[in-house]
């Protein structure tokens, strides 16, 4: 099976887990439950369940084992939250999204700012339910706050915002992107191996090592695609980053150096993981597919 395959199984599989999550919030706000399931419905790669999963496996556990699948969802909560912010017009001011509108251009920015933090938040009352033991949880509860919030993801955002009124440093242009999206890729090692029960310092050092560097380089594919790719193709606005005047990794280099430089994090990345043999074979092909996506 190609790796594209195996995503688009495993896909199917954290679809319908999401969606019957979801299905336990069509209480009394039928409005914000609309906006939630928009967003968290609307396709999307599901490249940080499948990771989730796929370092549950890494750290020892059978496929699709519940508390794993548990922990993906949550993160794919996270992940559905941080892009309908991102959009915001207070934000990147984006109006496609995943190849539709945008959640606040149908649902107002009130409710998008609403569906978010709601997202954000039931993805702990997820971890909380879910069928491990309670060090997994904790495990899991303090990898997403860290790394979603202040000293992770938000605080890339928050970069990201300062490199439209100034050209980053090299340096810093790093660090950002480590954070705004680095962040939450690192999350899923320490979600799958939580689940897992796999604590082994090695194991978890490797697969920080692989996140952090498929994590850099899936952003610079990220700002390669912003200029490259075609609205149709990507389901998001073409030029956007410009548009905002954002410092993007083509604020450094061409188009071919961004490349080459994805490449050989990708390189890095695999090399961290390599060494375990056929666990890690998804791992290594997932890292090599994500360089040269489309989408
Ligand atoms: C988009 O993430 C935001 C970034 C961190 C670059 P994805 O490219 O994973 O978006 P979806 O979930 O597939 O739509
Ligand atoms: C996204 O970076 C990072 C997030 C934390 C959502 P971008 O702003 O480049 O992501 P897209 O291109 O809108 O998906
Ligand atoms: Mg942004
Ligand atoms: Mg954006
Ligand atoms: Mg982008």
């Amino acid at each position: 099976m190609s790796i594209a395959e195996t995503l688009k199984s495993y896909n199917s599989v954290v679809n319908e887990y999401l969606y019957g999550l979801l299905s336990g919030y069509d209480g009394d706000y039928p409005v914000i439950t609309e906006s939630m399931a928009y967003s968290v419905k609307n396709g999307g790669k599901r490249i940080r369940p499948f990771l989730t999963l796929k370092f549950s496996e890494f750290g020892g556990l059978q496929p699709f084992d519940k508390g794993a699948l548990s922990f993906a969802a949550a993160l794919e909560m996270i992940h559905t939250f941080s892009l309908i912010h991102d959009d915001l017009p207070c934000m990147d001011n984006d109006d496609l999204r995943r190849g539709k509108p945008t959640n606040h251009v149908v649902y107002g920015e009130a409710l998008a700012l609403l569906a978010g933090d709601a997202l954000s938040l039931i993805a702990f009352e997820i971890i909380a339910d879910a069928e491990t033991d309670d060090k997994a949880k904790v495990n899991a509860v303090k990898a997403l706050s860290e790394l979603a919030g202040y000293k992770g993801m938000v605080g890339g955002q928050v970069m990201d915002m300062q490199g439209e009124t100034r050209k980053l440093d090299f340096r810093e242009f790093t660090k950002m992107n480590a954070l705004k999206t680095g962040a939450l890729l690192r999350s899923t090692a320490k979600l799958g191996l939580a689940a897992a029960g796999c604590y082994d310092d090695q194991k978890c050092r490797d697969a920080d090592e692989y996140c952090a560097c498929i994590g850099r380089a899936f952003q610079i594919r990220d700002d390669i695609l912003d200029v490259i790719s075609s609205e149709e193709e990507l389901g998001k606005p073409i030029g956007s980053d410009e548009k905002n005047g954002k410092t993007t990794v083509l604020s450094y280099m061409s188009l071919d150096d961004a490349q080459k430089l994805a490449a050989q994090l990708t390189e890095q990345g695999i090399n961290a993981v390599k060494k375990y043999g056929k666990v890690s074979d998804d791992l290594c092909e997932l890292a090599e597919y994500l360089l040269n996506r489309r989408k």
